[in-house]
């Protein structure tokens, strides 16, 4: 490691809000953090309510919680038109029957109301169930049908890919543009907080795993305090601050960090709508000022890609930036220093983990290629496969000691994957491989298992598979990734074709184009090789994922010496 330890990039000198790391690490416990949440005053929790309608109440209800941007359209809100229009969502819900627990689903866009209805569904104390854009029938139905969602929050565009009758416990329907046209008098100012216990579900989020179909995380109301610290730490959140987090809340960094931390820390938000354009980005941080930046390495090595394009833009305004979601590559570290004139602050989590364990902190020196170290009250341990702690420098289990406050509180309706993740007494295994050098900094070394992590977005190989062998062509299908230099893995299938189905470009191209229309556009396959038959191990029969894995990674090895 002493190679990367030469490459140090020092911290820009300024006023963070964590100052000292290494003395709060010492002193730090959860008990006593975000005294400054309302909950800790009151005794009355409930997270809506202190992402938002705790600072109308603290008289900040006029300064701007969020800019959106969708091509020429800009619209503000303020805090208090936040808190009006989630009232409104509120009420409606609640006139649907909607009780504490429920799930509800959020079927929309990248668009306020998205954002508005979450917060409506956890104002009442059901929990919400946020769905990614891009997803297509399945997808939406296999999450549904696991929680037995009752209400669906979406628009007359994205109904099209709910397919009710397959999802027996979905009641209702409920279109924005119906409730936007629904008048509402945000005088009325009626109470519809409903207080919660810490340990009542919040928001479950659906995650891919090497085995089985995607698992619902289950989060509880006890994370604001996780939310909220990390925010004002990690992200480093001030007032003034315009943030931007990239990610869509259908995938935990667009909820945690696109919507509760920056909230809670009363950060004017932005949300883009659109796809990646690297000008429209660029465009973006100098039209609206964004001074805090949380996206993912693919999009910067995107913007990499780009050359010079960077110099039409005035960015001067950026202050913090950071990344999560996939491994950050000292190159493209070192290229926004020498190039952008900004650190990029790595930072490693898990849907499971609710929201920050290893970061960057704007004070401390980075080494390109170490995802940083553990956040204050967060123990990391390097485990052999017995479970016993490995010393500095030994590759192994990256594991977590539990509890914290932003840990997940259950996989709906399935206590043994959730056992799974605490096998051994008192750490939480993430399921990566990772080395920690003296000075405490873990380096990402891959995962322990077939997860596939393409452009920052976890990727079942059996949700895929599965979804392939459907096709009647198909016999058989292993999928992995292969490492790509943009997207970090792209999926890979290999597959085996029917005795009546020969090769054909236009058979591969059909075979793909059926995942992509029924499970999502992520998760199909960007290439597919047909083999004879595919590795298995010989007494269970099972697929060898990893040697197929490992045969890809040697040939982009040999392209690249
Ligand atoms: C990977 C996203 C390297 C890792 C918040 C983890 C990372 C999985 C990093 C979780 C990072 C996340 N460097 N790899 N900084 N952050 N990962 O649940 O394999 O979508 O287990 O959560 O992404 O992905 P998830």
């Amino acid at each position: 490691m002493s190679d990367l330890e030469t490459k140090i990039i020092s911290p820009v000198p300024g006023s963070y809000n964590l100052a000292n790391y290494q003395e709060t690490k010492a002193s730090f416990t959860w008990e006593d953090t975000a005294q400054e949440l309302s909950f800790h005053k009151t005794g009355k929790l409930n997270a809506a309510y202190e992402t938002v309608d705790r600072h109308v109440d603290e008289g900040y209800g006029d300064k701007i919680a969020l800019h959106y941007v969708n091509d020429d359209e800009h619209r503000t809100l303020t805090f208090k038109e936040v808190k009006d229009k989630t009232d409104h969502y509120a009420r409606i819900l609640l006139n649907n029957g909607v009780t504490k627990g429920d799930r509800v689903f959020i079927f929309l866009p990248k668009t306020p109301e998205c954002y508005i209805s979450i917060l409506a569904v956890i104002k009442i104390g059901a929990i919400a169930g946020p769905l990614f854009e891009a997803f297509m029938e399945d997808a939406v139905k296999d999450r549904i049908n696991d929680c037995q969602g009752t209400v669906l929050i979406t628009d007359n565009e994205l109904v099209k890919r709910v397919p009710k009758k397959d999802i027996p416990s979905l009641e209702t329907i409920l279109f924005t543009e119906e409730i936007e046209a629904t008048p509402y008098d945000s005088s009325r100012q009626e109470d519809l907080v409903e207080w919660v216990d810490e340990d009542d579900g919040l928001i479950i989020h659906y995650t891919s795993g090497s085995t089985g179909k995607p698992k619902g995380v289950l989060h509880a109301h006890r994370a604001v305090t996780h939310h909220y610290q990390s925010g004002k730490w990690v992200l480093d959140i001030k007032e003034e601050d315009v943030y931007w987090c990239t990610s869509h809340p259908g995938w935990v960094t667009g909820s945690v960090y696109g919507l509760f931390a920056p909230w809670l820390n009363r950060a004017t938000i932005v949300i883009q709508g659109g796809r990646f354009s690297a000008e429209k980005w660029y465009q973006l941080i100098e039209d609206l000022k964004v001074t805090t930046w949380y996206s993912a390495p693919t999009a910067f090595r995107m913007l990499m890609s780009q050359g010079d394009l960077y110099k039409s833009y005035d960015l001067s305004s950026i202050r913090h930036v950071l990344s999560v979601g996939e491994p950050l590559n000292p190159e493209v570290i070192n290229w926004a220093w020498n190039k952008l004139g900004f650190r990029i602050h790595d930072t490693w989590w898990m849907t499971e983990t609710g929201g920050h364990l290893i970061v960057n902190l704007p004070t401390e020196p980075i080494k390109p290629g170490s995802m940083g170290r553990p956040f204050p009250g967060i123990e990391v341990g390097i485990l052999d496969a017995e479970g016993n702690e490995l010393p500095h420098g030994s590759v192994g289990q990256l594991a977590i000691r539990a509890p914290w406050p932003g840990l997940m509180k259950e996989i709906w309706g399935n206590k043994d994957k959730f056992d799974s993740y605490f096998q051994y007494e008192g750490w939480y295994i993430s399921g990566d491989l990772a080395v920690q050098d003296q000075e405490g900094y873990v380096f990402f070394q891959g995962r322990d298992d077939d997860m596939i992590n393409s452009a920052g977005e976890r990727i079942g190989p059996f949700e895929v598979e599965s979804k392939l062998i459907e096709h009647p062509a198909v016999v058989e299908a292993a999928v992995v990734g292969k490492p790509d230099p943009i997207r970090g893995e792209l999926v890979k299938a290999f597959i085996t074709l029917g005795n009546n189905y020969p090769e054909t470009k236009e058979l591969l191209e059909e075979i793909r184009i059926f995942v992509r229309k029924n499970l999502s556009a992520h998760a199909a396959p960007r290439e597919i090789e047909v083999v004879k038959e595919l590795p298995k191990t010989k007494i269970s029969g099972k697929i060898l994922r990893r040697k197929l894995k490992q045969a890809e990674i040697e040939k982009s090895e040999k392209l690249h010496v």
